[in-house]
């Protein structure tokens, strides 16, 4: 009878000292979580330079927001400069990014992915920097929406990223890159490629302005 007891005490006592190891864990985890952008780890810090110390983006040197950007599309960007899809032939801008990228090994990629996914998401209010027909431009989304989603918040299954929320003149500066083919054309940039067949539908020279003008307005 006694054994019984004891036996249920400690029955009792280890269901206890779980919960308590369970609560400490989730403490510990939000904690971490809530410290994890107070220390940019310290190989990740010349990221920041361009990117900005919050990954928010700097017009002045061409690098764009980073934070809030889904993981597998900056693995796939990542990537993307290593194979020299981006960054190559006539992408100057793009070359300033390419040596970035190629220092990174398989490790240090995911590392990146990680460290980029522990800044918090800030959307600003962005500058309009592009001026444009929002109306017209809503009109023209509507083929870019089949990929990119109704409100612009990306889709993994295609590969199509997010753009609510990154700086228009960036996206401006993307667009006529595919345009141009300065994006999308090097062999076995498959994105790339699915993205550059889109472009083709934007009629006119004021049509990228006019749907960057529409994106910058979701
Ligand atoms: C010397 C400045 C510089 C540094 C340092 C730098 N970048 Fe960049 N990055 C850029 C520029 C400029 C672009 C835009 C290239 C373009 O317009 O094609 C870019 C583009 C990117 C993109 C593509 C974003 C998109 O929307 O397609 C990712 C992802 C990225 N950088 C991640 C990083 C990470 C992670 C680091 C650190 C490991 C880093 N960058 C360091 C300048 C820099
Ligand atoms: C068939 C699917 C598809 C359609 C339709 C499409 N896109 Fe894309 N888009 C993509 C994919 C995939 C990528 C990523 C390319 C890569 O990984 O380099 C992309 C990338 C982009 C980028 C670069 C974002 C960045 O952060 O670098 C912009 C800007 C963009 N799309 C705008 C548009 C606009 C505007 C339209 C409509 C005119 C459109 N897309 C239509 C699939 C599509």
């Amino acid at each position: 009878m006694l054994k019984m007891v004891g036996m249920n005490r400690t029955t009792v006592n280890s269901i206890r000292i779980r919960r308590l190891a369970f609560t400490l864990l989730v403490a510990c985890s939000t904690i971490a979580k809530a410290n994890d952008y107070t220390v940019v780890p310290e190989q990740f810090i010349y990221c920041t330079t361009c990117h900005g110390v919050e990954l928010q983006g700097n017009r002045s040197v061409d690098a764009p927001r980073l934070n809030g950007m889904e993981g597998w599309y900056v693995r796939n960007q990542l990537l993307a400069f290593q194979q020299g899809w981006r960054g190559t032939h006539d992408d100057l801008i793009g070359m300033e990014m390419r040596p970035q990228a190629t220092i990174l090994d398989a490790d240090g990629i995911e590392e990146a992915v990680v460290f980029v996914a522990s800044v918090p998401s800030r959307p600003s209010p962005q500058a309009t920097t592009s001026v444009g027909d929002s109306t017209r431009g809503k009109a023209l989304y509507s083929t870019c929406a089949a990929c990119h989603g109704n409100n612009a918040e990306g889709n993994k299954l295609l590969n199509a990223p997010r753009l609510a929320g990154q700086s228009d003149w960036y996206l401006h500066r993307q667009l006529e890159h595919f345009r141009d083919g300065i994006r999308g054309t090097a062999r076995g940039d498959i994105n790339g490629a699915q993205m550059r067949a889109s472009i083709a539908v934007l009629p006119g020279p004021r049509a990228i302005a006019d749907v960057v003008a529409y994106i910058n307005s979701l």
